[in-house]
């Protein structure tokens, strides 16, 4: 069987990427593709739990390096037991958040050095690059408000935590804007593998976007 196609969704906080991804694997299973949806950190049992760890506001504070071991051990374990073993069986992964996220918010926006990411990177994720990273963009200032309003619907139905911003949301709007940078520094570098998407327009704008570069790059329709 055909190997399976890796995308992956990347862009700062109350950028759209959960609902885009939903809807592009909607596109993708009508028209007959197996579909994997996962996220990091997280997308396994470990990783999971070490989703938790990770995003605990109240985590007594460690080194750079060792948040960054944390994330590429949930990354490890996630490519072993979920992406490589779909990928291999023919399936589409869509992956909200992935290896991008981590030079972004560590290295861009945190204080990680990039030489240690490029290690972690070829050591855990080695061939298994993403085949397509959408990159939603979208000023900060206009994706804390809409994080910070699905914050409040949320403590409607959801438990009292999600009303809480998480370690990451909680920061600086410099913070923000350099996450932004990261991001598009990313794109940049890898103008092969990413494809910046504006994130100002409704979410059914931004998913025929999403639609026409994934037909683009990966022809989903002649089961590559
Ligand atoms: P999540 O609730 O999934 O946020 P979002 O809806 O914005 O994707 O939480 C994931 C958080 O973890 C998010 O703030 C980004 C952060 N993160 C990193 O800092 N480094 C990483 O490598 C990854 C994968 C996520």
């Amino acid at each position: 069987m055909a190997i399976g196609k890796f995308i992956t969704l990347e862009g700062g906080e109350g950028a759209g990427k959960s609902t885009q991804a939903e809807l592009l694997a909607v596109r993708l299973r009508a028209i007959g593709l197996d579909v994997v949806m996962t996220r990091e950190p997280g997308g396994s049992p470990f990783g999971e739990r070490l989703r938790a760890v990770l995003l605990d506001a109240t985590m007594p504070e460690h080194s750079a390096l060792s948040e960054a071991l944390l994330f590429y051990a949930a990354r490890a374990d996630h490519l072993e037991t979920t992406i490589r073993p779909a990928l291999a069986k023919g399936r589409w992964v869509i992956c909200d958040r992935f290896a991008d996220s981590t030079r972004a918010y560590q290295g861009t926006a945190g204080a990680l050095d990039f030489k240690t990411i490029d290690t972690l990177d070829a050591l855990v994720v080695a061939q298994t690059q993403p085949d397509l990273t959408l990159m939603i963009d979208l000023d900060p200032e206009v994706g804390m408000q809409r994080a910070n309003a699905r914050r409040c619907l949320q403590t409607n139905d959801a438990e009292e935590t999600a009303s809480h911003p998480d370690r990451f949301e909680g920061r600086a709007a410099a913070f923000h804007e350099a996450l932004r940078r990261g991001f598009l520094d990313i794109a940049a570098n890898n103008p092969e593998r990413c494809a910046v998407i504006d994130g100002n327009n409704d979410a059914e704008t931004i998913s025929d976007n999403v639609w026409s570069i994934v037909k683009d790059r990966l022809q989903p329709g002649e089961r590559k």
